[in-house]
């Protein structure tokens, strides 16, 4: 495919191409791709309802343009290259064709076990090549993946099957992770207790643990595949059916399923990743991220491999068996483009340069960063010590929602400032918008980000519930979709994202809504409510403060330091160990205004340790709260 932009010059003309004729620009890529029946029409929509509609009545099957287009040319190339957990297990190179023979042989799978097109799927699985495959197979049966990262409790993954209804998960026994194997299995029986829609479970095999296997119920994988066809027909799709569903987190309620649609993601991903990381044929490309992030699903599977690029796919954790490892791992494999979170670069920066000065890291040529702001000093260190001063650094940003990356530079092309993302990319067209909905023109403006046209990945809708859609993204400013970000335009026209402006926190690149960790520290008996806000913190960007009001001690058998502990391990029992509130504080009211709204200005205040100016307290009710909060945070 020749997607790839190669001078600033061709870029400008592609983003004025992009905007002046979007039908034109996104046909002639798509053009590109295999398609059984091409579309009718490029592109319906309205930001009103929403309705959002590319290569109207095009057909195809996502999995034939990563295999069937390809198996001339590519057969035996490496598709995956798969870096286990530990470092004496040997990597895994898995070729175009064996992943081929794999996913046909899974998708049989699937069908034998009663999935049709249009069922819903979900996949809990670690990081190894089984996952891929799994979702692949999902797609190429036409059943709607929803990947849940394997982090989460058993209640947490018990809400997304309930949401979506699905019909069967897709598990492991356990789960490596750096010195911890974890159970998974067990977790998956919890959830699908709770609910009733699952028929079928199948099981990897990953860490030998012993597990219960339920008769008619769990199935091992490598029984469940055993003398299976390694031929399949892919199902016939409509670039409008469902691609896979996953759930993050918003400002208020549960999580939501954000939907993705099969053909504008497939051109959109492919698009963005030959561009961002400039991938050239034989380069070997390495996504940190979890498959059940967005990251991971469009830069690790699909966007890479519809490239016919080899995608790396790491089991551990950057610090096993030390903080080397990401390192060791480059030179091993000889990574030529590597992204990660910020998070983890300011994670391993903390280790000292000793660690990274045993590697050579010679064969990195772009870096890429994403999930957060990315501060500075941790872009200079990155850049200095990680790509030798070499290696353009590509901070992208995107979201779910938004299926792929939208303002990022283009490696060796655009330059860069560090913590700024730079320009949008072809196709994306961005505006800023104050908080009454006007636009802020011009450069050096700062205000809320939108998007005013839509780009062939962007968020279908939420599953099951379209009108949630429509209010969450649709409904602040009219006619335009609302990312949930701050933002500021410099001098020059470029965007620095400065980080959520709505109820949702970032850490460790991580997002959870305050309400959704809210929800679960009422869950602990001795709870009455709770107020939850994110404050700086130097490695995870953001960390959780939680605010507490306890019954009181009279009838507390515990501590103040048990009971924190206690509502810590029911946030984790509920959502999961990434939610755990780094602070919590016992307090003994809430500052809320008048009509009971909690000021959670004064909350972020505090949390953040900075007291000064605290603002307007007049409206509160009960302005005596406040001194006492700052007080015991030891602000007084
Ligand atoms: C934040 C991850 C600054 C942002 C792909 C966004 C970023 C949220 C960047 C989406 C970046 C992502 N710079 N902030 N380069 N990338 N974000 O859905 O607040 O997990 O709204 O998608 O992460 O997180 P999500």
């Amino acid at each position: 495919m020749a997607l790839k932009i190669n001078s600033l010059g061709g870029y400008i003309h592609e983003y004025q191409k992009s905007v002046n004729d979007p039908e034109g620009f996104w046909a002639e890529i798509a053009d590109q791709f295999y398609w059984r029946k091409k579309w009718d029409k490029v592109l319906e929509w309205n930001f009103e309802e929403p309705n959002i509609k590319w290569f109207l009545n095009a057909k195809f099957n996502i999995t034939e343009n990563i295999f069937e287009r390809n198996l001339f040319t590519h057969a035996d190339k490496t598709a995956i290259i798969f870096e286990p957990n530990d470092p004496k297990e040997s990597p895994q190179h898995i070729t175009y064709r064996e992943l081929y023979e794999k996913v046909c042989q899974f998708s049989n799978v699937l069908k034998a076990q009663g999935i049709q097109k249009g069922d819903r799927v979900i996949i809990y699985m670690p990081m190894v090549p089984e996952a891929a495959v799994a979702m692949l197979a999902c797609a190429r049966v036409g059943a709607v993946h929803s990947v849940v990262f394997a982090g989460f409790s058993s209640s947490a993954l018990a809400d997304r099957i309930e949401d979506c209804q699905a019909k069967m998960v897709l598990t492991s026994d356990g789960n490596f992770r750096g010195a911890k194997s974890i159970d998974v299995k067990s977790v998956v029986d919890e959830a699908v207790a709770k609910t009733s829609t699952i028929e079928k479970v199948i099981v990897l095999q990953r860490t030998g643990i012993p597990v219960t296997m339920q008769e008619g119920l769990d199935l091992w994988w490598h029984e469940a595949i055993e003398g299976v066809s390694t031929e399949n027909k892919a199902e016939e799709m409509d670039s409008e059916d469902m691609l896979f569903i996953l759930y993050t987190s918003g400002s208020t309620g549960k999580p939501k399923g954000v939907v993705h649609s099969c053909g504008g993601y497939m051109v959109y991903t492919t698009y963005t990743f030959q561009n961002v990381f400039h991938y050239n044929p034989g380069d070997i490309f390495w996504c940190t991220a979890d498959v059940g992030w967005i990251t991971g699903h469009s830069y690790i599977v699909y966007g890479p491999l519809i490239s016919g690029a080899t995608t790396l796919m790491f089991e551990g954790v950057p610090t096993y068996p030390d903080a080397g490892r990401f390192w060791e791992v480059v030179d091993k494999h000889q990574v030529n483009q590597f992204y990660t979170a910020p998070t983890a670069i300011r994670a391993l920066q903390a280790f000292g340069l000793e660690v990274v000065q045993k590697y050579q890291l010679s064969s990195l040529k772009v870096l890429g960063s994403v999930g957060e702001p990315i501060n500075e000093e941790a872009w200079h260190w990155y850049h200095d010590h990680i790509g030798k001063g070499k290696c353009p650094i590509v901070d992208t940003w995107w979201q779910t929602e938004t299926g792929g990356i939208l303002i990022s530079p283009l490696p060796g092309i655009t330059p860069t400032k560090p913590s700024y993302a730079t320009l949008p990319l072809p196709g994306v067209q961005p505006l800023i918008v104050d908080n009454e909905g006007r636009e802020l023109k011009g450069n050096s403006v700062e205000g809320n980000l939108c998007i005013k046209f839509p780009w062939p990945s962007m968020i279908r809708t939420t599953y099951g519930d379209h009108e949630r859609c429509r209010n969450t993204y649709f409904g602040n400013y009219p006619g335009l979709y609302f990312t949930g970000d701050g933002v500021k335009r410099d001098e020059d026209g470029y965007y620095r994202i400065l980080g959520r402006v709505d109820d949702v926190i970032n850490v460790s690149g991580h997002r959870l809504g305050t309400a959704e960790v809210e929800n679960a520290i009422n869950e602990h008996p001795l709870v009455i409510e709770s107020a939850v806000v994110g404050y700086p913190h130097d490695i995870k960007g953001q960390g959780i403060y939680a605010y507490v009001i306890a019954e009181s001690n009279a009838n507390m058998t515990d501590t103040e330091d048990e009971l924190k502990q206690e509502i810590i391990l029911t946030v984790s029992k509920i959502i999961g160990p990434i939610a755990k509130p780094d602070k919590i504080q016992i307090v003994s009211g809430l500052p809320k205004t008048r009509s009971g709204k909690i000021m959670r200005r004064i909350l972020r205040k505090v949390a953040e340790g900075d007291v000064s100016n605290l603002g307007d307290t007049s409206t509160l009710l009960n302005p005596e709260v406040v001194d006492e909060i700052k007080a015991k945070a030891g602000l007084a």
